[in-house]
């Protein structure tokens, strides 16, 4: 059986292995050197080149993707290497709530006067088409962080290739195992590697992944130039972390889907956002268009800011801290964050990254914070 034929469940496990050699060790050893030998007509270093563990964790990403990956020093380092890449005077259109670091990275290119942005309500089809004339590059997230917005991707898509527009999704929610966007039509897709891809919350790094050659040489010069390269120890531990992507996924979603209907049945609950419940806005598309309904939860409160943040801090097996996808569960008000709360994020909006442990213990630690 080849690799082209393999699922995704299975390609998280056997992707980015050397063929099997007598002797020669299961895992990609992690390479711990700059410059290399030279051969008579190259010139290898690791800043340009990459070495065999962070070829690895690209190859295995790559596979799933289905396009060519390249991992970057973090999720920002990948996403500045397309957004500073664009040429001077530009236009973007954006999220207009989105992750709080994507929506900066292009607010400052605007300050600049490098990009003109136009940020769109992406769940508002109608909206981004009307947008993209003269567009030369949209932006998505398959998921919105952090109202969990789902957007109709192939139609956007579309519309973007018929505007000349080129399409970067973040599906750092969605993982190559709920969505493989490249399928789509999109020309890149972002991930923050720190998230779920790597999944146990102790190193940070990004990729992209291309579905053309050109643009992905173009790219790797650009992370060489930049030196965005990601370290031996966090490439080799990303991979290690990706092997689990399927059951963790499974597991996480699990609890979120049960963690989202105890919510919206709570008093205290005035609004709970996931695209997993019938009643979600994004149910229907993301039924279609996504394998899974994700592991991230945001709700709402009746009561205050405050009110909303001391429930963060008496949650006691559940941790009161930022980022996601990782196995253990964190949670966080956005709108503590003066940025996401002039992008839209409402005051006591709670968001929940829901992880693998019992869900009844995940219940009793959050309706005891609610009580
Ligand atoms: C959706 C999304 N994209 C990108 C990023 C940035 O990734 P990193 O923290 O790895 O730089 C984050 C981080 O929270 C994120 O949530």
């Amino acid at each position: 059986m080849s690799r082209a034929e393999l699922r995704p469940e299975s390609l998280v496990v056997a992707g980015g292995r050397q063929p099997p050699v007598p002797d020669a060790p299961l895992n990609p050893p992690i390479v711990l050197a700059a410059p290399f030998h030279h051969a008579p007509d190259d010139n290898r270093y690791l800043r340009h080149d990459g070495s065999d563990t962070i070829r690895a964790f690209e190859q295995a990403l790559g596979a799933l993707e289905g396009g060519t990956a390249l991992a970057f020093s973090s999720g920002m380092a990948a996403t500045a290497a397309i957004v500073e890449g664009q040429p001077a005077g530009a236009v973007a259109v954006v999220p207009s709530t989105a992750y709080s670091g994507s929506v900066a990275i292009f607010d400052a290119q605007q300050e600049l006067g490098r990009m003109a942005v136009r940020p769109v309500d992406i769940t508002d089809t109608a909206a981004v088409v009307a947008a993209l004339p003269g567009a030369g590059l949209l932006w998505l997230e398959s998921v919105t962080n952090p109202l969990l917005g789902v957007a109709d991707l192939p139609v956007l898509i579309a519309a973007a290739h018929d505007a000349g527009a080129l399409v970067v999704i973040d599906s750092t929610f969605t993982t190559p195992l709920l969505l493989r966007p490249l399928e789509l039509g999109a020309d890149v897709v972002m991930h923050s590697a720190t998230k779920y891809l790597s999944g146990h919350s102790d190193l940070l790094m990004g990729a992209l992944v291309m579905r053309s050659d050109e643009l992905a040489e173009t790219l790797r010069s650009r992370r060489g130039l930049t030196g965005a390269i990601p370290g031996a120890l966090e490439s080799y531990l990303a991979l290690r972390g990706l092997r689990t992507l399927a059951v963790r996924m499974q597991r996480a979603q699990a609890n979120a889907l049960e963690l989202a209907q105890r919510l919206a049945a709570h008093p205290a609950v005035t609004r709970v956002r996931f695209p997993g419940l019938p009643s979600d806005p994004g149910h229907e598309r993301a039924t279609r268009l996504h394998g899974g309904y994700g592991a991230m939860i945001a709700f709402e409160l009746a009561g205050s800011a405050e009110d909303a943040e001391r429930i963060c801090e008496s949650v006691r097996l559940i941790t009161h801290a930022t980022s996601l996808g990782g196995v253990e569960s964190l949670i966080e008000r956005r709108a503590r964050y003066p940025i996401d709360a002039a992008h839209g994020a409402p005051p006591t909006l709670l968001r929940l990254s829901v992880g693998i442990e019992h869900v009844d213990d995940l219940w009793s630690d959050l309706a005891h914070a609610l009580g």
